[in-house]
């Protein structure tokens, strides 16, 4: 015989608790109705959330959430007025809360802070991001070379993201080291799919690379080039995947149109029982075939960490190693490898440390 189901209470009610608990500051309606300057506690001027604005609520991961309701607004660098729930309330009954609260942002399409997962060094995410990023490349052997990008990301709407890319590269030439800038790209990321509750989410992207490298000083390719990116994610507990297949094709003579597969797999500790400090490792394989004779499938391996260092998570750090597993010599060397991103949208560069 089959055992009875397990006696349950009745489900909680996370409008209830939130009523009961949240809206003296927050507001009946959790829409940020209550100012803070009317709550007489906190210096004036500070806006209460808008739990039904969808641009702010769907770029927050539940976690994210979650780390401010138990730990209280000091986990994240917002005021301390915000309190610490987690001795007052149980794990179930923040999640109904949290449940309650999605329910406030009624438009659909905007894809949710769940994936927007750690970047990896070589495989471009697929969550569309308001961000700036710093990423270097060192050559730790064969001829010097060193590269410095800074990419500018901004979304339009739910799902559409404009991209800048600014190389400076500094190389290794005779008779000495030519330092200028390298091929500018610029991108149109679109978000085609995202299902928060399959783990999955799929977005395309455009590049045109401009000619604006030398090619005589090694830092350019010497003509336009254009990308298409296919990029994706799936979530799988605490683990994750992430994926960009494209194909560039360089329109200059006796340039080999390329396909690429980077692939990254990873996971995610935080530290404070979950709360804090992140620690996320990856592992990438990229993947490269050039299409012209003789040209075989290049492998490399790229082991990397990602920490955030900022109590809000909005400015984080990632090192690591590219190391080619063939093919190696050339401008296939080993590179150290590191970035700093800074997510503007969530707060300034120095503020909610
Ligand atoms: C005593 C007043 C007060 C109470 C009660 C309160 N909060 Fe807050 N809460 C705040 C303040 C102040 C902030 C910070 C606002 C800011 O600076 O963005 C905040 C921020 C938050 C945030 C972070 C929003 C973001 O920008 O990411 C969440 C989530 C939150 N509160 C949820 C809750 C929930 C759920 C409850 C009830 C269990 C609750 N709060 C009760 C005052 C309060």
């Amino acid at each position: 015989m089959a055992a009875a189901p397990e006696a349950k209470g009745p489900p909680l009610d996370g409008h209830r608790l939130f009523t009961e608990n949240c809206a003296a500051c927050h507001g009946e309606s959790g829409r940020g109705d209550r100012k803070l300057s009317d709550l007489g506690f906190v210096k004036f001027g500070v806006k209460m959330p808008d739990f039904g604005d969808c641009s702010f609520a769907n770029r927050e991961a539940d976690g994210d959430w979650a780390s401010t309701i138990h730990r209280g607004g000091r986990a994240r660098a917002f005021p301390r007025a915000m309190p610490a729930w987690d001795k007052a309330l149980n794990d179930d009954e923040i999640e109904a809360i949290i449940g309650y609260l999605r329910t406030k942002c009624e438009k659909s399409g905007w894809p949710r802070g769940e994936f927007n997962l750690p970047l990896a060094m070589f495989t471009e995410k697929a969550f569309p991001e308001d961000e700036l990023l710093n990423i270097n490349k060192l050559n730790t052997k064969g001829p010097y070379a060193f590269t410095s990008t800074t990419i500018f990301e901004k979304r339009f709407g739910a799902t559409g993201q404009l991209e800048l890319n600014l190389p400076i590269s500094s190389v290794a030439g005779s008779p000495h080291t030519q330092t200028g800038i390298g091929d500018i790209g610029v991108a149109w990321k679109q978000n085609l799919l995202a299902d928060v509750d399959q783990g999955t989410i799929f977005s395309a992207l455009g590049e045109v690379v401009l000619p604006t490298g030398s090619a005589a000083k090694g830092l350019g390719s010497g003509s336009w080039a254009f990308e298409t990116h296919g990029l994706f994610a799936q979530i799988m507990g605490d683990y994750f995947l992430q994926g960009d297949v494209f194909g560039a094709f360089p329109t200059g003579k006796g340039l080999a149109n390329e396909a690429h597969g980077n692939f990254a797999f990873g996971r995610t500790f935080a530290e404070d029982e979950g709360w804090g400090r992140s620690w996320s490792p990856q592992v990438e394989l990229l993947t490269t075939q050039a299409f012209a004779p003789g040209e075989k499938l290049q492998w490399d391996i790229v082991p990397q960490l990602q920490v955030s260092l900022s109590s809000r998570q909005h400015v984080l750090a990632s090192f690591g190693g590219r190391f080619p597993l063939n093919d190696r010599g050339g401008n296939r060397q080993p590179q150290f490898v590191f970035y700093l991103i800074w997510d503007w949208y969530d707060a300034g560069l120095f503020e909610a440390w």
